[in-house]
């Protein structure tokens, strides 16, 4: 397809990421809970999600911290300086303060000014949200160059008095530079959320007075989310392609939220698409919210797996209920 010059449509121009230095394994979160009296296992952990071990940051380093640094390195692989930038969106649940947002704290990192800069709420969709909302302002001709950051602590929100939930999450930050282009980067996407199921996955207080009111730990229903994300992501994933007018087989690589091994080779299989397409960090993050795709995404094209040309399907599904894909021409 070839497209006028007037044609506006963006892509992605560098990918970076960052992770604080705190690997924690199975087996020291394992020993960990023992000292309160909780049970759990490297076996159970494997077994059930696929995670070896993720990272936890330091008291003193926050959410900015860790997306500014992913920044830094995409805006170093597009060979731009964070003076090119004119939009900041970041995806996260873990800001660092409640206002101002953690797209200010980064830009003020960044050492710019000027430019707009904003968070997206969307848990662990909160990356393809961002992505499509800068995509959209790109093509609508607002901005022509987008840092989309998705940066968690999400650390932070664990109770690691319950075992169901404190295994699985981890912190972390990755990144895309969107610019503007002449011929699609970003080919569709397609976002979703159902209200109605907003108690299964939450963080359920809020603040009140100087304290938090109604709990400040996530309270999940695991096998819910299991089931629903199951059911929505593969509708999703279809009505994406249909409207880039792509079919399964054109996917070179399937790069979904990393939540659970389980539900991501699942849609692999409903999508006939062979388990060498499907990019796996999950292991070395556990799920990592709003920052597990693009810590993935970076992962792979650092790793030489994910060329230029390369078709990407991204797809994020978690709380709210929310979740969304963007295919994406690398
Ligand atoms: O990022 C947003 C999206 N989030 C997700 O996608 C999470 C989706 N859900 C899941 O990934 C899975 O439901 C979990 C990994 C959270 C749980 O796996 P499951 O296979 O659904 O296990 P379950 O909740 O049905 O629990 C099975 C058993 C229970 O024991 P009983 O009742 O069978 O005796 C749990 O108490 O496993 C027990 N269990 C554990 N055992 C050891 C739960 N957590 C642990 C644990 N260690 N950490």
């Amino acid at each position: 397809m070839t497209h006028s010059s007037a044609a506006r449509f963006s892509r992605i121009a560098g990918t970076g990421s960052c992770l604080p230095s705190n690997r924690v394994t199975n087996d020291q979160l394992v020993a960990r809970l023992a000292q309160h009296g909780i049970e759990t296992s490297d076996a159970w952990i494997q077994e059930r999600t696929g995670i070896r071990s993720r990272h936890f940051a330091d008291s003193h380093m926050g959410t900015a911290d860790l997306g500014a640094e992913a920044a830094r390195q995409a805006l170093a692989a597009a060979s731009l300086s964070a003076q090119d930038i004119d939009l900041i969106v970041v995806a996260t649940s873990t800001p660092d303060m409640v206002f101002p947002s953690t797209a200010c704290l980064i830009q003020q990192r960044l050492g710019v000014h000027g430019c707009a800069a904003f968070d997206v709420q969307a848990v662990c969709s909160g990356f393809v949200y961002a992505m499509t909302v800068a995509d959209a302002m790109i093509r609508a001709g607002n901005v022509t160059r987008a840092l989309v950051i998705g940066a968690e602590v999400f650390s932070r929100l664990l109770d690691f008095s319950d075992r169901t939930t404190c295994v699985l999450f981890g912190d972390g930050a990755g990144a895309v530079v969107l610019e503007l282009a002449s011929q699609p980067g970003i080919l569709a996407s397609e976002l979703h959320a159902d209200g109605r199921y907003a108690d299964i996955l939450c963080v359920p207080g809020h603040v009140e007075g100087g304290r938090v009111v109604g709990g400040g730990t996530i309270k999940m229903d695991g096998p819910a989310v299991f089931k629903l994300a199951v059911n929505v992501l593969e509708n999703g994933v279809r009505a994406v392609l249909g409207k880039a007018g792509r079919v399964e087989a054109d996917i070179d690589w399937l790069i979904p939220h990393q939540a659970n091994i389980r539900i991501m080779q699942g849609l692999a299989k409903k999508l006939s698409l062979s388990l060498d397409k499907l990019i796996v960090t999950v292991d070395q993050h556990g799920n990592v919210s709003a920052a597990s795709i693009p810590l993935a995404l970076d992962h792979a094209v650092r790793s030489g797996r994910v060329r230029r040309g390369d078709t990407l399907l991204l797809e994020g599904v978690g709380g709210g209920f929310t979740w969304g894909a963007v295919l994406v021409d690398y």
